[in-house]
């Protein structure tokens, strides 16, 4: 599913007609980029991945497309497991680094939700996170994001509450950390 080689499209038929949907890894070489940021825009996270004018570099995305569309998308980084606020010293088990993926944005577009998207997003997620080597992936989400607590919980996640501090302002935001073993 998210090798660069073409992979049959799920097709599902809604109300009689039928629908292609695909689940993709998109990079910056791929043909949906453009699409992916224009997504991106739609969504409200493109301030969320960007650098600049550009998209973070260490950052993977994986797509949701309906009909060729990029309706939905999860973006997450590799990283060392370590202690938040503190040098980056990695945790060790066995004397081997344990490394995460970390989830910076997942969305799908309004009209497309309740479709499976999201989960179909996370499960990929979680298989690129695995062939990457990671011992965990994780995420963080504020109080309010309901459907997002309902998708994880489902999905087996463990959930971390704790405050996030933003950046810059200090502001301190209630809500946690979902946690998965891969
Ligand atoms: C979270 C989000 C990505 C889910 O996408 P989705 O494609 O609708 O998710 P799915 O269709 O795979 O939902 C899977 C299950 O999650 C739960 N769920 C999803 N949305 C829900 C909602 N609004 N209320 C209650 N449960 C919900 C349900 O159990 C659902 O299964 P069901 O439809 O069979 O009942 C989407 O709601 C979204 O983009 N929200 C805004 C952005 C956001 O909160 N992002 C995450 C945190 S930053």
């Amino acid at each position: 599913m998210l090798e660069a080689k073409p992979t049959p499209s799920e097709i599902r038929i809604t109300k009689g007609v039928s629908v292609v949907r695909d689940i993709v890894r998109i990079t910056p070489d791929s043909p949906q980029w453009g699409e992916l940021v224009a997504h991106l825009e739609r969504t409200g996270d493109f301030r969320h991945v960007r650098e600049g004018q550009d998209i973070k570099r260490q950052l993977l995305f994986v797509g949701a497309l309906v009909e060729g569309r990029v309706v939905g998308h999860i973006s997450l980084q590799k990283q060392v497991i370590s202690v938040p606020s503190q040098p980056p010293i990695a945790m060790r088990l066995g004397g081997q680094v344990l490394w995460e993926s970390y989830v910076q944005t997942f969305s799908v577009e309004e009209t497309y939700r309740r479709q499976g998207l999201g989960t179909a997003l996370q499960q990929a997620a979680m298989e690129l996170s695995r062939q990457l080597g990671c011992y965990q992936m994780r995420s963080w989400s504020s109080l309010d994001k309901e459907a997002n607590y309902a998708l994880k919980l489902r999905l087996g996640f463990s959930f971390c509450p704790g405050t996030f501090t933003v950046p810059g302002t200090g502001e301190q935001v209630p809500g946690g950390w979902f946690v998965k073993r891969l």
